[in-house]
């Protein structure tokens, strides 16, 4: 794997979505380039759009949405199929060879139950990233939904997982260059709404121990944390603005959230 170009896995946010277009179109452009990228996406609220078209409660404990038996097989839907779907066609239709997978395929994914209250929500516990190396190596951009194997008997074997912690895991599990994740906010902001440019694990940490950092900031700077640990340098972005991608990518300016060890 390391004799290939340094790989860029793309965190795409649900909360991106709205500004497909504008990012799609980068990350496509950088992939012609050379540069191997993968993305990971979310769609959490393409996901509550569908709750509630479908009168399907929603309730959310931590940050993480509780999962019962006709929710998963919403998000499963949602996820792997409308988000993933559209993406790799908009992809496609800017000349770039991308394929839609998602966690379940070739067991990129495996996670056990979280705990007892968020129902079908996973933990992650192994990541296969094989399939994925051997599309990089044809030049194709993976494109990866958040759904997981569940490892324990249980019908149906699916499992929710955060799109954050996902895009980590295989972050690390393919020896990244580097972990970006776009989202719509500028990158991680302190008390006052101002930027913060750099960020250790200790400084990261007490930012969500103080509470200026909350809800989906959670889980994104616990995934940079366990990223830049592994040697993958981790970025949060604003992936609403038309640059900031090939910003971080030519070190040309400094936009966002980068995380120090
Ligand atoms: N300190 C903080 N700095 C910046 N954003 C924060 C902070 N604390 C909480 N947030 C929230 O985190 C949100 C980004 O996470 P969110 O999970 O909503 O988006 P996403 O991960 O890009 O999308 P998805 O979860 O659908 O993939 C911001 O819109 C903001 O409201
Ligand atoms: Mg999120």
């Amino acid at each position: 794997m390391k004799e290939m170009k340094e790989i860029v896995v793309i965190k795409l946010g649900g909360s991106t979505l709205s500004e497909m277009d504008n990012n799609l179109k980068e990350i496509a452009d950088l992939h012609i380039s050379g540069i191997p990228v993968v993305i990971v996406h979310g769609g959490g609220a393409l996901i509550s759009e569908w709750m509630n078209k479908l009168e399907i409660k929603t309730d959310f404990i931590d940050g993480l949405r509780v999962t019962d038996e006709n929710s998963i097989q919403i998000v499963t839907s949602i996820l792997g199929g409308l988000v993933n779907k559209t993406l790799v066609a908009s992809i496609i239709n800017k000349n770039c060879k991308a394929i839609g997978l998602s966690g379940i395929d070739d067991n990129i994914f495996t996670a056990k139950f979280l705990d007892q209250t968020h129902g079908y929500v996973g933990n992650i516990i192994n990541t296969n990233s094989e399939f994925v190396e051997l599309l990089l190596n044809k030049e194709y951009l993976p494109v990866i939904a958040p759904i997981a194997i569940n490892n324990e008997l249980i019908d149906p074997p699916l499992l929710n997982i955060n799109g954050d912690i996902a895009a980590s895991a295989l972050a690390v599990s393919l020896q990244a260059d580097k972990l970006i994740f776009l989202t719509d906010v500028d990158g991680v902001l302190d008390e006052n709404s101002k930027l913060i440019s750099t960020l250790n694990t200790a400084q990261s940490k007490s930012l969500i121990s103080n509470g200026t950092a909350k809800s989906g900031m959670i889980p994104k700077i616990n995934s940079c944390i366990d990223a830049v640990e592994s040697n993958v340098e981790s970025f949060i972005i604003n992936g609403t603005k038309y640059g900031n991608l090939t910003s971080i990518i030519k070190n040309s300016e400094s936009v966002g959230t980068k995380f120090l060890v």
